[in-house]
């Protein structure tokens, strides 16, 4: 959690010491954090306060170093001691055991701590020196954490945006690219009785499908998506790719649609209601940049892509306010 600067706040303030020593105390922080999420020690304590001997048994760890990391966990707010006994705070106990944000906590940790080590050479060429999707594959753990994110993240949003979508009203086909969970395209088959839905997706991110949703496992970027669909969705795709690729790739996304047809875009804008989400969205477009050669673009600049469309639509999306929904028709050629 924050560092509470008390009486040192003004210095920092002033500028008449570095704060960035501030921010290196608080990359230290979510560094024991991860540690304590690693070793179990949050969970260890969820039920009873513990001493070190009882807590370094527990977990499994040297006793000496427990106590020093837990030292510096009651220094940094996520434990507290009294009379020789560790205990969860608010923080820890609402939000790194058993909580759906431990899970985005863990992946946030990982990709910081061991994939953002070769960034500078990222910056330096110009090109990602990571392949995130290769990188979560070696990760088994990291990449189901990951679509667990993703897929609480949709079925957060899918009753909102599914309704969002024009989809005629007859027989229609709809065709998900990098869909995984499925969450969207099911949400769409709910809501319309006739419409059949393919997500396309590597492998290892494809959910279990359902009635009338086929998962086709396979690359967007490299294999045939075929024709004739009413509906193509593009969510959380364009942010991992650059301006060029997107642009390829809405050209074949209109080639895939019948005369008519809606490509929908959900992606991140810039802009975010609070400074908490701006910083976000910066470190989440260099996380992009790092990885995949992508990062989070103006929605001016993705609406500019969409030359083989008309009546464009853009919708802020209440649920998650940093993120629009983008539906175009696609020309009659
Ligand atoms: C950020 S996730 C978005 C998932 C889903 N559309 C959503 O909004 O929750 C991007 C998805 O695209 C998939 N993906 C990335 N590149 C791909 C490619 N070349 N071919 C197929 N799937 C790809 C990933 O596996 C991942 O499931």
């Amino acid at each position: 959690m924050p560092i509470e600067l008390g009486d040192d706040s003004a210095v920092f303030a002033n500028n008449e010491a570095p704060s960035s020593f501030v921010d290196m105390l608080g990359t230290a922080a979510y560094r024991c954090a991860a540690a304590a999420m690693r070793l179990g020690v949050f969970r260890a304590l969820q039920q009873d306060a513990l001493s070190i001997v009882s807590l370094a048994a527990t977990v499994g760890a040297d006793e000496r170093g427990l106590r020093i990391l837990t030292d510096a966990l009651v220094g940094f707010g996520y434990l507290t001691e009294s009379a020789g006994l560790y205990a969860l705070t608010p923080l820890s106990s609402k939000w790194l055991v058993d909580s759906p944000y431990a899970t985005v906590e863990l992946f946030w940790q990982q990709v910081m701590f061991e994939m953002w080590d070769g960034i500078e050479e990222s910056v330096r060429t110009g090109k990602p020196s990571v392949d995130f999707y290769a990188w979560l594959a070696a990760r088994p753990e990291t990449s189901r954490r990951f679509q667990s994110m993703l897929d609480s993240h949709a079925q957060m949003l899918a009753t909102e945006m599914a309704p969002l979508i024009p989809v005629p009203p007859r027989p229609a086909r709809l065709l998900d690219l990098g869909g995984g969970h499925g969450r969207y395209s099911t949400a769409l088959c709910s809501l319309h009785p006739s419409l059949t839905a393919t997500v396309l997706d590597y492998p290892s991110a494809l959910g279990a499908g359902g009635p009338r949703v086929t998962m086709r496992p396979g690359d967007y970027l490299r294999d045939d998506l075929g024709t004739g669909y009413d509906v193509v969705l593009l969510f959380n795709v364009l942010h991992g790719h650059p301006a060029s690729g997107n642009q390829a790739l809405l050209a074949r996304v209109a080639d895939a649609l019948a005369p008519g047809g809606v490509v929908a875009i959900l992606e991140h804008g810039r802009d975010a209601p609070g400074p908490a989400d701006v910083a976000f969205l910066r470190t989440f477009s260099l996380n992009l940049f790092h990885g995949q050669n992508g990062e989070v673009y103006a929605i001016d600049e993705i609406t500019s892509w969409l030359t083989a469309f008309d009546q464009p639509t853009i919708t802020r999306l209440r649920k998650s306010p940093t993120q629009y929904l983008i539906t175009a028709v696609r020309q009659n050629r």
